[in-house]
């Protein structure tokens, strides 16, 4: 990690220790709910990665899992773990956390009456979307590396840049692949509404992966996306991110911003 990084504050005060048997059954019941919308919908969108995942973790329609355990399962995958928290933690705090191979997990889950939407990540956000990728050792590899890219880029005032980046990826990532447009982002695959949107409804574009044209395009956090790019595989992913970004920050700062609808002469159309 770059010495030149002093985090604002001490990473551990954050960590939480959750009571796995303080959940109550109405929060198991909202898993539950969650959980069997997403499996009757995702087999045939999801990619395989995260469908692997998913059984491979023995994350299931029971109940919200015992972090503990769960931590313990993917550690012996991927050597990543989960740390509980009580919701979204300062950037360079985030980040430590990442390039440390740690994934900050939101505790609580949402309200029965919040099932379609929430502004914040929950608890089935987090381990229903997040985890399940982290047990793939490419994408492993990719969120350390992202982590570590997001500290130095604090360096570098360049987060705006590098947030696009894992909206674009970690949140709403889609995969081209022999069987067909698959879904790998966490934000996609723990909604049921942007699940059939994102590859069911003509609106949306649907753009080929473009690493400084992705950087440069804004997101919108209020609705379902009107543009999610499309990845090969999760290696072009890794090693297309691999360079330093220095350079490309520079280049950002002489390009436009782009709005999240726009389609560009370049883009690669799906
Ligand atoms: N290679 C990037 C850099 O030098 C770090 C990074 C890796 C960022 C992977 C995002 C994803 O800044
Ligand atoms: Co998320």
């Amino acid at each position: 990690m770059p010495a030149e990084v002093k985090l604002s504050t001490d990473p551990d005060d954050f960590i939480v220790k959750p009571d796995w048997n303080a959940y109550t059954e109405t929060e198991h019941a909202t898993w539950r709910t969650l959980f069997q919308r997403q499996a009757a919908l995702l087999p045939g969108r999801a990619c395989r990665e995260f469908l692997d995942g998913l059984e491979t973790l023995g994350v299931a329609a029971d109940g919200i899992p015992d972090f503990e355990r769960l931590s313990d399962v993917l550690e012996g995958e991927t050597g990543w773990r989960i740390i509980a928290v009580e919701g979204l933690v300062p950037d360079d705090v985030f980040f430590h956390y990442l390039a440390n191979r740690r994934f900050p997990v939101t505790w609580w889950i949402r309200k029965p009456e919040q099932m379609d939407y929430l502004q914040e990540p929950d608890a089935f956000h987090d381990i229903y979307g997040h985890v399940p990728m982290l047990a793939n050792p490419v994408f492993g590899d990719y969120m350390e590396a992202y982590g570590k890219g997001g500290l130095k880029a604090l360096g570098l005032n360049a987060l705006n840049y590098l947030a696009r980046l894992y909206w674009y990826t970690v949140e709403f990532g889609l995969i081209d692949t022999a069987e067909g447009m698959r879904i790998y982002g966490a934000g996609i695959v723990s909604s049921k509404g942007e699940s059939i949107h994102c590859l069911d409804d003509p609106k949306p574009n649907r753009l080929g992966f473009d690493l400084l044209r992705i950087m440069q395009t804004n997101y919108r956090i209020d609705d379902y996306q009107e543009s999610y790019f499309v990845i090969d595989s999760f290696d072009q992913l890794f090693a297309a991110t691999a360079p330093d970004f220095t350079p490309y920050y520079d280049e950002l700062r002489r390009r436009p911003m782009l709005k999240p609808g726009d389609v560009l002469d370049g883009d690669k159309r799906f």
